[in-house]
């Protein structure tokens, strides 16, 4: 079974996967973390975001760390999010997505266009959205966890260009597929939503 799970930043979208991930006991890859990483590689090595072969040239995760929390930065989301227009990126990106979706054991993948692109045949297929202001302030929250200082006002301004960057490239722009089940969080607790989202991948098997 594959499970793909889309939605803007800061929806709830990882936190569903990973919840689904653990109650159907698939393997789960955020796939944000694929285009943060190479946007990491290129805020490292000093290059420049607006070069989409420079930006070719960070998709190399020889040097990352999965687990390094400067991926979850807002300037690691932002280069993301630039350099996750190009094509010759997208297309370095696709093979890893692909083979994790198509694994024998199956799996929850979370993204922007994992639905309509990666994987289109997945059995199940939720698009998490919420409101923008919601978002910012889950974020923000989130941001201050991991020790990360910032504006409540200037994550709302990231979260807004961001999404309308994704939702208007011309490759693989965020979108709900036909098929997908939309999940507003808006007014939920994490619990609800993740029960909810239980409840849409059932009817949907
Ligand atoms: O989900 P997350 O906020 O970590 O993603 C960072 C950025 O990576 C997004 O803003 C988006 O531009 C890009 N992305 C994408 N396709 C995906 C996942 C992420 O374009 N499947």
């Amino acid at each position: 079974m594959i499970i793909a799970v889309d939605g803007p930043a800061a929806s709830g979208k990882g936190t569903i996967a990973k919840a689904l991930a653990a109650h159907y006991q698939l393997p789960h890859l955020d796939t944000g973390l694929l285009y943060r990483a190479v946007a990491l590689n290129l805020l490292r090595w000093g290059g420049d975001p607006s070069d989409e072969k420079e930006a070719l040239a960070a998709c190399d995760f020889s040097q990352i760390d999965f687990d390094d929390p400067e991926l979850k930065s807002e300037a690691a989301g932002g280069v993301a999010s630039r350099i996750s227009v190009y094509p010759l990126v997208r297309a370095a990106l696709i093979k890893r997505q692909r083979d994790f979706a198509e694994q024998p054991s199956g799996a929850v993948l979370d993204g922007r266009d994992i639905g309509t692109v990666i994987a289109p045949q997945a059995e199940a297929k939720l698009f998490v959205t919420a409101k923008a202001d919601v978002r910012a302030r889950r974020r923000h929250a989130e941001l201050t966890k991991l020790g990360l200082q910032t504006h409540l006002e200037d994550v709302l301004l990231d979260i807004q260009a961001r999404d309308e960057r994704d939702r208007t490239r011309d490759m693989a722009p965020l979108q709900q597929a036909e098929d997908a089940d939309l999940l507003d969080t808006s007014e939920m607790a994490i619990d609800a939503a993740v029960q909810r989202a239980i409840a849409l991948v059932e009817a949907r098997l």
